[in-house]
């Protein structure tokens, strides 16, 4: 027989709930490496001149669907779709309308682009150079490295003068740029070109014909690939459609304009000291991309080793009720966060200090040290207190757990003189400071 208190206990046990699969809480003592990461990144961003936008972490599904592709694994499998309770009651009476219909963004390029037009900055500017820092969500098959909510620092250059060489190499120098400052682990460049979306078709013509000929050889996933998206063939992990594909595919017949483009993109980045490493299978999981295509690896991340991936995207202005008048030139890419973390390794410190932790008499001086810490942080002093009625001893010794500057001790001495006795925690030195004077002594200590 289980008695009553154990009972108890499982019933708020089983009560407990866990993390949704594939996502993370960020701990107080993993928050500086965040902080640190973004303040870096927002660093490099301003002499770039990029500037930040903001757009919602959830959008009309619709959105997805139109720019990611349709046969693409994010809007296939990953979609994490949302509707909210007032909605899912109406659906029992009424037909719902599609407009009801929301996804959590699985990526940020998508939201940028609907943003960009709805807000008519391409009639404001001729190029808009923007970023973002956000969570995304996929619903992936968890695993080191990939997570149903991670986070991306995104860069979206999008303009009006279509597509410029400089630019591209901008971005990929600015996406290396990030990595290493970063601190992530040997970050190499992989780039490719995929055309433009005329290239792109007749590419996919071509692709169906030359790997048509092995077609029974290949995976079965890419025996479907093969005819809803025959590029995806080309970067199947598996033995036998590697063969084919490096056998058949040695590089994709571009067009003259875009095989000079994509000349011009190389040169530049020569100029400006990027290596890198043209890998004609490269193609991305997005359906959106044209011309310039590029991913970076890493160290230390094991079998998810893309740290950053990104490309052009001018097709996808038009689709999304950009003006056919306009000639977009589009480019971008993402950083997932956590794969920097774990490649840079070991978490930094917080670099967080308390200035002061107020020390009082046990049961009556509580009012007095409140009294004093609020009058230190609007000081813009960083000040701490005990909450609990306990000993002198046991207080000192939480000043020290909170590696506080200087413990302020309000004994029965000093409340009846009017005084503050500051001790000084890395000197050990002890000296009362009259109370009007102690937000002008600890600024002058703490300079
Ligand atoms: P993406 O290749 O899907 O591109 O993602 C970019 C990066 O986000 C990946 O290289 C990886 O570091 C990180 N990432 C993606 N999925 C996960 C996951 N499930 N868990 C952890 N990290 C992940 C894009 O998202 C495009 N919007 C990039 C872009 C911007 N292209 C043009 N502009």
């Amino acid at each position: 027989m289980i008695n009553r208190p154990l009972l108890f206990v499982l019933f708020f046990m089983i009560k407990k709930f866990s993390l949704p699969r594939g996502t993370t809480d960020i701990l107080p003592d993993e928050i500086a490496a965040w902080q640190d990461l973004e303040t870096t990144t927002r660093r490099i961003l301003k002499t770039y001149h990029y500037q930040e936008i903001r757009t919602p972490i959830f959008e009309d599904i619709r959105l997805f669907q139109r720019s990611l592709g349709d046969t693409s694994d994010v809007v296939n499998k990953q979609l994490l779709e949302m509707k909210s309770s007032q909605e899912i009651e109406n659906a029992e009476q009424v037909a719902m309308p599609m407009e009801s219909y929301y996804a959590l963004r699985p990526e940020g390029t998508a939201a940028v682009v609907r943003s960009y037009l709805a807000n008519g900055l391409d009639s404001k500017d001729q190029l808009s150079k923007l970023f973002y820092i956000g969570p995304m969500f996929r619903g992936e098959r968890p695993q080191k490295g990939r997570l149903r909510q991670f986070h991306q620092i995104g860069v979206e250059a999008i303009g009006t003068r279509g597509y410029l060489p400089y630019l591209d190499a901008e971005i990929l120098a600015l996406a290396m740029h990030l990595l290493k400052d970063l601190g992530v682990k040997n970050p190499r460049l992989k780039i490719n070109s995929l055309g433009s979306q005329e290239d792109k078709e007749h590419i996919s013509i071509w692709l169906r014909e030359e790997l048509g000929k092995y077609k029974k050889d290949l995976c079965e996933k890419c025996q479907s690939r093969f005819e809803r998206n025959v590029f995806r063939v080309l970067d199947c992990k598996n033995e036998s459609c590697r063969r084919i594909v490096t056998s058949v595919v040695k590089d994709l017949p571009l067009s003259e304009v875009s095989k000079i483009y994509f000349q011009a993109v190389q040169e530049a980045l020569k100029k400006i000291h990027i290596d890198f490493e043209i890998t004609p299978h490269l193609v991305r999981g997005l359906d959106y991309y044209t011309h310039t295509v590029f991913e970076i690896t890493a160290d230390g991340l094991g079998s998810q080793d893309a740290v950053g991936a990104g490309g052009g995207y001018d097709w996808l202005i038009e689709e999304l009720g950009g003006s056919p008048n306009i000639t977009y030139g589009a480019i971008g890419f993402a950083l997932g966060i956590e794969r920097i973390l774990l490649s840079k390794g070991n978490m930094i410190e917080s670099s967080d200090t308390l200035n002061t932790f107020v020390v009082s008499m046990p049961n009556m001086g509580q009012s007095s040290a409140l009294q004093l810490v609020q009058q230190l942080r609007q000081a813009s002093i960083s000040a701490d207190m005990s909450f609990f009625s306990s000993s002198f001893k046991s207080q000192m010794s939480r000043a020290n757990k909170l590696g506080a500057r200087f413990a302020l001790i309000l004994g029965e001495e000093e409340l009846k003189n009017g005084t503050v006795a500051v001790k000084d925690m890395l000197k050990s030195v002890q000296e009362p400071v009259n109370k009007d004077k102690i937000v002008d002594y600890l600024r002058k200590a703490l300079s």
